[in-house]
């Protein structure tokens, strides 16, 4: 018999074994909603689906009082219950889900069907229990961009099942962009006949070439209203976003008039910032977005509207007799840091937000709603950091983290972290910043997964980039943070994924490869290696450079590693190799050994420290990945070789990225002692800074000399002290990017 486990993603507020034997259920077992109440009997519907896609029979779905054999839905009329909390609680007679709303019982719902293991048994043993679960924030979102690339129904609905599942209760709907308006507007019809339509799109191979097809879609009121009463039933909230002022060349295309310059305009084909934007000195373009507003309040039920107000550019402005009039009308000056094209801004989203208030609703915008002075109701998207959330929370907005390094699971940024680093990036986000003041925190009201689709042209490419991340979120967005653990949230997550499975949901399987770890212990002049993956499967290593298989050394800690090695490794079961991880170790006189800086790289390229730099290991060309050191100031190592040693060279690696500030050093000069204190020079060189035409990559330079004894090396690389005259940025600081100091 399989027996369910309560450990699952996100995890419960508290879970409290009970004494007393199991729930058995089986096929016989019943689920149980209070008499008439047709939303409930819907919620256990739901469950019965799960409990039959899962094991294959239906649970019979009745209404009436608790009874024995049955899972039963109990409302809740203390009140004591949280809104959107719930009481599990499981004996050997009946299961009953309490709670005081609708969203409650789903939740419970969830965390039944999360706690069944995915068998083809057909019983299920469930220990006894006492769960009490509630969510941290009660904004919990994800987004989707349609407007880059259009998704279906049947699409839109998966998603929100995936939400669903992850205790999400918001799908914020990005409905309209430059390359395509996705919602149908009675009132303007060409909105969607041209706006929806782009000739062409750009392709996301780097080639900069388009690829001649037209590329279309859009959404009826009727097909959105059919998704909203989906999602209502999920208890998922959908909060349509109409961007605006920027961001809008689709509706330009349909409406010129409502442009700066009249036009003519095309939906774009490529993606970025836009210079078009709605021509915000014409009062028509007021007009045609309180009309487009109305309809999309008819029609969404939301409390909050997104009116977006994310990257529009001034340039159109600053050149509109119109726009420049209202300025001059109004008197707008340049102050505080602001010009007056930011109160054209500022001026339009408080226009907006006037008559999104006087129909009830509320809006959201991007941060940049706060640049020109912040209209009085409106709710923050923090997405360039959380530095501007911190500030409105501060100010007493409500604000949703959705910082783009850390929630905008389509960044490339975030895909091309390996292992598990991608998914512990999100796990570790601190959403609630110590430096908030209490109340300044209580404005923090949640957290939300951001789908931006330039590189999403498919279901499955939205569906892989979502999962399994947007695990790690939804336990930022429903747990505390007290409860959080990494290793732990893993093992959980090894649950979860076979109903991804199930439910033939598309995900990375990143987290399956092996996340290595290295320490460089200098007291015993090892390197440890020490390997992670998800659910409790074997690795093998080699040290010899074979290949691992399962007659290699099976990993059961840190790996010591004390000389020249080609580490090796793999998770091998029954099913599955996963690809093999390498790793060549090389090492020199100084590897291993104490070592100290006289000037400390620049703190966001510390990384390990110094022992980055006498660790064994290669940096490749990638400057960021954590084994090059950046310096601002000459990198100045003093390297402890424990004993008096003859050494006759020394060499290291500089990274070059000239487009980065990262350059060539312009010098090298080697030093020794015997007691740390008297140094004499041993060799020294100068080099050229680097040209315009020289090549990025890596540089090796090595100084030879008359072999010497020492115990003490000092080496000293000489930064770039300006950049060029020829670089984009004359005169500026150039970093150093320095890795293995090699003394042989
Ligand atoms: C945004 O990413 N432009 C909100
Ligand atoms: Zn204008």
């Amino acid at each position: 018999m399989a027996t369910s486990d309560y450990r699952i993603v996100p995890l419960p507020h508290s879970i409290e074994p009970q004494k007393g034997s199991p729930f058995i259920l089986t096929a016989s077992t019943g689920i149980v909603y209070p008499r008439g109440n047709e939303s409930l009997r819907q919620t256990a519907c739901f469950l019965a689906h799960y409990i039959q896609e899962t094991y294959g029979f239906t649970p019979e779905v009745k209404e009436g009082e608790a009874q024995p054999n049955c899972i039963n839905l109990v409302t809740d009329n203390t009140e004591v219950l949280p809104e959107e909390g719930y009481l599990l609680d499981i004996c050997k007679r009946n299961i009953v889900i309490t709670a005081r709303s609708g969203a409650g019982f789903f939740y419970g719902i969830q965390t039944l069907r999360k706690s069944m293991p995915v068998t083809d048994q057909k019983k299920l043993c469930f220990p006894a229990i006492r769960i009490k679960d509630e969510p941290r924030f009660r904004y919990r979102g994800a987004h989707l961009d349609v407007g880059r690339h259009f998704f279906s129904v049947d699409f839109i609905k998966k998603y929100i099942d995936i939400l669903a599942l992850h205790n999400l209760n918001t799908f914020h709907w990005h409905l309209t962009e430059d390359q395509g308006w996705r919602i149908e507007i009675k009132k303007y019809p060409r909105l969607t006949e041209i706006g929806s339509k782009r000739k062409e799109s750009l392709l996301n191979d780097g080639s900069g070439k388009y690829d001649g097809t037209p590329y279309g879609g859009f959404y009826t009121q009727d097909e959105i209203r059919d998704i909203i009463r989906y999602a209502a039933d999920r208890y998922i909230t959908i909060i349509p976003e109409i961007d605006m002022p920027g961001h809008i060349t689709s509706a330009l295309a349909a409406y010129p008039e409502l442009g700066c310059n009249g036009g003519p305009y095309e939906v774009a084909t490529s993606y970025g910032v836009h210079k078009d934007v709605l021509c915000v000195g014409n009062e028509q373009s007021l007009r045609f977005m309180k009309d487009v507003l109305s309809e999309v309040i008819d029609i969404f039920p939301s409390r909050y509207i997104h009116v977006g107000g994310d990257e529009c550019p001034h340039d159109r402005w600053l050149h509109c007799p119109k726009c420049q009039a209202l300025i001059r009308k109004n008197n707008w000056k340049a102050a505080d840091g602001h010009k007056p094209e930011d109160r054209l801004q500022s001026y339009f989203i408080a226009e907006i937000e006037k008559f999104v208030n006087s129909k009830g609703r509320k809006i959201i915008g991007w941060d940049e709603i706060l640049e020109g002075g912040l209209t009085p109701n409106a709710t923050v998207m923090s997405w360039r950091g959380t530095e501007n959330g911190v500030k409105a929370a501060g100010e007493g907005h409500d604000v949703i983290m959705t910082p783009a390094g850390i929630t905008y699971l389509s960044s490339r940024q975030l895909e091309e972290l390996d292992g598990n680093r991608n998914i512990r990036r999100i796990y570790d986000f601190d959403v609630v910043p110590d430096t908030l003041s209490e109340t300044a925190a209580r404005h923090i009201i949640g957290i939300q997964a951001c789908l931006w689709s330039e590189r999403i042209n498919t279901p499955q490419r939205a569906e892989y980039l979502l999962l399994p991340h947007l695990a790690a979120l939804s336990e930022l967005a429903w747990s505390d943070p007290g409860q959080h653990d990494f290793n732990a949230f893993m093992e959980r997550l090894y649950r979860l994924i076979p109903i991804y499975d199930k439910n033939d949901y598309t995900y990375s399987r990143q987290v399956f490869q092996i996340t290595e770890d290295f320490h460089v212990d200098t007291v015993h002049n090892i390197l440890e290696a020490s390997f992670s993956t998800i659910g409790q499967r074997p690795i093998y290593y080699t040290l010899d450079g074979s290949l691992p298989d399962t007659s290699s050394l099976l990993y059961t800690g840190p790996i010591q590693i004390k000389k020249e090695a080609k580490l090796q490794a793999a998770v091998i079961t029954p099913d599955d190799t996963s690809d093999i991880f390498t790793e060549q170790i090389h090492v020199n006189k100084a590897t291993f050994k104490p070592a100290w800086l006289a000037n400390p790289p620049h703190k966001d390229y510390t990384f390990g420290g110094v022992s980055t730099l006498t660790d064994g290991l290669s940096g490749n060309l990638n400057y960021n990945t954590g084994r090059w050191l950046g310096f601002l100031k000459d990198m100045d190592l003093t390297v402890d070789l424990l004993t008096p040693t003859q050494i006759s060279s020394v060499s290291l690696t500089v990274n070059v990225s000239k487009g980065a500030a990262v350059m060539d050093a312009t010098g090298l000069e080697v030093w020794c002692s015997d007691d740390k204190k008297t140094f004499r020079k041993l060799a020294s060189a100068v080099y050229p800074v680097l040209r315009k035409e020289d090549k990025d990559g890596i540089y090796t330079h090595s100084l030879f000399f008359t072999e010497t004894q020492a115990r003490y090396i000092r080496v000293i690389a000489k930064v770039t002290p300006r950049l060029p005259a020829w670089h984009m940025w004359p005169g500026n600081p150039a970093f150093l990017f320095v890795d293995e100091v090699c003394i042989n």
